[in-house]
């Protein structure tokens, strides 16, 4: 990558001298928009003679692209004896040198609008995107230990993410953890740090134990064999229903204060816990059931998730935590006094150790079992020796938010607050109204089969009403020889849609399965993200055809002037944005600002295509091709098609991070 002495001597050649003021919390090399902040930053500290990166932090990028490109927000200069600023902002205005980076201000209240400048923004924008390629709107900086020294070794998380039970169904929040952290993995690495992508499969402890018991019952090898995630679901839910009875009473039980201990000791209860008690004891023969039904679940589970583009580095599991972690963690809360016996059962009373609302948790049972949450804080202890984690990332369901703030609490009542400081919750609400779609005995590979499906009803019925719209292009473009790396194999279609309907929001936002936003093709929308770049891609092999090949001819001088109408300038005024577009997606964690930014590109794309006539007319010479200019040349196309290419890399490289797979 360029160095800030080229980035400056390619101002110099816009005719701007000056060398960038240093500001440490600016980054010009990463982010483009911080050469035009940095630029004007030094203009105004010269101009009121006031601290350079005051007044970068005076400048705001600005949402709305039909006011300005940055705003300077006067009061925040802090100017010196001034009475009105609104008037003082009109006097900056006539004070400010003017600069090839901006066309002339405009108050607006208290702030001064800029626009950057038509003329220099393809000279500066084109290399500048071209010459970071694939990296551009990464920063790689924030994955390093010590941002001075690159050489110092680079920070690890590990994301834990997905983490269905067995037995059990695939339901909503695995489904949004998936492609939740699926999300989350990226954005670190696009930042610079090295990922473990783990799954913690729910395999252990008392369903697979009730699951056990289920299987002596009316377990069969042959409906096994012919169907084997429906047939444990069978089983599973048939001794649910027997248990059922059993569970209540010990709920009224424990609704009216009283020991649980009788109701819990015999029946299925007691089966379940034997089997579970020798399953953490290692009996070998429960080991081989375990074994048995983790293999066949993690045989079907596997190439769903290679149908969403989802890999992960290592399935661990509810089995894993060590018994001797365990062990070691109650003693330290035992001789803390921190754990205290109740009914038979160890348990945290987190009231007494001044968390209020976060009630009691049981650590171990009165079985002597151990406990979805000893088992969570083991793990992370575990963790940390074998990954030597600088964070760790659990996305699960906001359902289980007090969970993980008892966990984290007990952490630090271990003496362990420096682990805890490590530990993030990335939460989100759950799916509903996924019914009929999503029934008990759903399997991820079943709910994107049933995506697959609502999309290509929806294309059928949208391409009998628009015949020649613009998915031809997409049809043309062949196979994407650049697609994105990791993203789905199967059906870019259905992952499209599906991701549509889980991005849409905000996490915390819950959704209603809904067949309409799945399919939509407007609006903030993967699929459009598909068919632009799609449009991209075909328009782009085009206009290289049109020069006969790279390859054969001399490179021509790309001829900028053909970028000034407003669709181009327009194109990369966004693309400035977008590492500003990734950094903060990545402090929030949050997808859909990204997909809304990614969504106005690829309609800025498709405004561009049309007003340039290469959105795909048809050949008869009808449509927009018809309509091209003239007056073409291979230097004007050069300049066309390094602006497309750049829009189809960003587009590219955003739905990679939300993981949405080219349709070509
Ligand atoms: N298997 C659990 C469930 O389905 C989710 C596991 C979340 N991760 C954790 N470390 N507790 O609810």
């Amino acid at each position: 990558m360029a160095s800030l002495t080229d980035l400056e001597g390619r101002l110099a050649g816009l005719g701007l001298d000056s060398p960038f003021p240093a500001v440490p919390a600016a980054n010009a090399l990463t982010k483009p928009i911080d050469i035009y902040r940095l630029h004007l930053a030094s203009l105004i500290a010269t101009t009121l003679e006031c601290d350079v990166a005051a007044a970068y932090e005076a400048i705001s990028t600005a949402t709305d692209l039909t006011l300005a490109d940055l705003a300077v927000v006067v009061p925040k200069l802090k100017p010196k004896d001034v009475k009105d600023i609104k008037e003082f902002a009109v006097e900056l205005v006539q004070k400010l040198p003017t600069s090839p980076l901006y066309a002339v201000p405009y108050p607006d209240g208290v702030q001064l609008r800029f626009f950057f400048s038509q003329k220099t923004l393809p000279l500066l924008m084109l290399p500048y995107i071209r010459e970071r390629g694939t990296t551009y709107g990464e920063d790689h900086a924030q994955g390093l230990q010590d941002p001075a020294n690159p050489d110092g070794g680079r920070k690890n998380i590990v994301v834990e993410f997905s983490s269905p039970n067995i037995p059990g169904d695939f339901n909503g929040t695995h489904l949004r953890s998936t492609i939740i952290g699926g999300f989350v993995a990226k954005m670190y690495e696009c930042m610079g740090w090295d990922v473990v992508r783990m799954n913690y499969l729910g395999d252990f402890g008392k369903n697979l134990a009730l699951f056990a018991v289920g299987w002596d019952k009316y377990g069969s090898e042959e409906a096994l064999e012919a169907n084997p995630l429906e047939h444990i679901m069978d089983v599973f839910v048939k001794i649910e229903a027997d248990f059922k009875p059993e569970m209540d009473a010990s709920k009224q039980a424990k609704n009216e204060n009283k020991s649980t201990a009788e109701i819990e000791s015999q029946g299925i209860f007691a089966e379940r816990d034997g089997f579970f008690k020798r399953l953490e004891d290692k009996d070998e023969e429960a080991l081989a059931f375990w074994k048995k039904f983790r293999d066949i679940t993690l045989a079907k589970l596997e190439p769903a998730y290679a149908r969403l583009g989802v890999t992960f580095d290592e399935y661990s599991g509810e089995s894993q935590p060590l018994q001797e972690t365990m062990i070691e963690i109650e003693a330290t809360l035992t001789a803390k006094g921190v754990l205290q016996e109740s009914d038979g059962s160890q348990i945290i009373n987190f009231e007494d150790h001044g968390h209020r609302g976060l009630g009691t948790v049981i650590v171990r049972a009165r079985t002597g079992s151990s406990t979805y949450f000893l088992r969570d804080l083991a793990a992370a202890v575990d963790r940390e020796k074998s990954h030597a984690f600088d964070k760790m990332i659990y996305v699960v369901a906001s359902k289980q938010n007090a969970h993980f703030h008892q966990v984290f609490r007990t952490l630090e009542l271990l003496g362990r607050e420096d682990l805890a400081k490590k530990m993030q919750h990335v939460s989100f609400g759950d799916v509903t109204g996924m019914a009929p779609h999503v029934k008990k005995t759903m399997s991820l590979g079943q709910i994107l089969d049933d995506v697959a499906e609502i999309v290509q009803t929806a294309e059928a019925e949208g391409g009998k009403e628009n015949e020649d719209g613009g998915d031809e292009a997409a049809a043309d473009a062949g196979d994407c020889e650049d697609k994105p790396a990791s993203t789905g194999g199967g059906d870019p279609a259905a992952v499209g849609g599906l991701l549509s309907l889980d991005l849409f929001g905000k996490r915390s936002h819950g959704y209603a399965f809904d067949k309409k936003r799945m399919a939509a093709e407007e609006g903030d929308s993967c699929r459009l993200l598909q068919r632009e770049h799609a449009k991209l891609f075909s328009v782009i092999a085009d206009l290289k055809g049109a020069d006969g090949g790279e390859a054969d001819g001399e490179d021509p001088t790309p001829d900028h002037a053909v970028l000034q109408k407003d669709e181009s300038i327009d194109l990369l005024r966004m693309m400035a944005q977008y590492p500003d577009v990734t950094a903060s997606t990545f402090k929030a964690l949050e997808p859909h600002g990204l997909l809304s930014y990614l969504s106005r590109l690829a309609e800025a794309s498709s405004y561009e295509l049309d007003a340039e006539g290469d959105d795909g007319g048809d050949e008869n010479g009808a449509g927009p091709s018809s309509a091209a200019p003239e007056e073409e040349t291979a230097e004007s196309r050069k300049a066309k098609l390094m602006l497309y290419e750049c829009v189809k890399q960003v587009l590219g490289h955003g739905m990679n991070l939300l993981g949405v797979p080219p349709i070509c």
